[in-house]
């Protein structure tokens, strides 16, 4: 059976549908600690009953970097494979959710090509924020994600989830060590289904024009 759809109402079922979040994991680094910081992300998002996750892992679903020339497709169709594995996936999602690390001040160069492989997939959508590092809590990370989403017309989620000294924030089984990162994991991800219901709301009533 085919569902349909009208901003975000499925009519079989006669109620909202789910919001769809896109958790990026950003860090691809060999040994890197950002799986378990993604798990426990995910492991919040599918406590909700608003939410559905769909977990788009760069290290798994690895893009190009070479970008092509304006307006044509990637003439490598290796390029074209690897864009088939993650593109669509980011178009689908209402929201989303950036868990990364702080690199030198700043956010990965991976995160930095995934975001510069796609531009309509992230107007008029909100993106929260769940980072982390060794001083800082991932913050400049994140203070120079919201420049760049900006620019594409995305809305950063003000509240978000910050771990610093990361290898000690989290127990052997995955669990934080302070509730009070639970709490603001709910904070945002609360904020984050208030953005992606009303713009989701807001696209379907009129198309966003960048
Ligand atoms: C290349 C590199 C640069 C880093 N620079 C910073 C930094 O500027 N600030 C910070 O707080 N932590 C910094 N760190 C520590 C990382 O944030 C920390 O190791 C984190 O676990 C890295 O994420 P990952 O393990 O998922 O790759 C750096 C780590 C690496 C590998």
């Amino acid at each position: 059976m085919c569902t349909l759809y009208f901003a975000g109402y499925d009519v079989h079922t006669q109620g909202v549908s789910m919001l769809k979040v896109a958790v990026i994991v950003g860090s691809t680094r060999e040994g890197r600690f950002g799986g378990t910081v993604a798990a426990w992300i995910e492991r919040h998002l599918a406590k909700r009953d608003d939410m559905e996750a769909d977990v788009v892992d760069l290290a798994t679903t690895p893009l190009p970097t070479v970008l092509p020339e304006f307006g044509k497709p990637p003439s490598d169709p290796e390029a074209l494979s690897q864009l088939a594995a993650v593109s669509p996936r980011l178009a689908a999602a209402d929201a989303f959710v950036v868990v990364t690390p702080e690199y030198n001040r700043s956010f990965p160069a991976s995160l930095k090509n995934a975001i510069d492989w796609h531009n309509q997939e992230w107007h008029a959508k909100p993106i929260g924020f769940v980072s982390y590092g060794g001083f800082s809590g991932g913050t400049r990370a994140v203070e120079q994600l919201r420049l760049v989403f900006g620019e594409l017309h995305a809305v950063t989620i003000r509240d978000g989830v910050g771990f610093n000294g990361v290898w000690g924030a989290f127990g052997p089984d995955g669990e934080v060590t302070d509730p009070s990162s639970d709490a603001a994991a709910t904070k945002m991800l609360d904020q984050l289904a208030w953005w992606a219901e009303t713009l989701r709301e807001a696209r379907a009533a009129r198309p966003y024009a960048a």
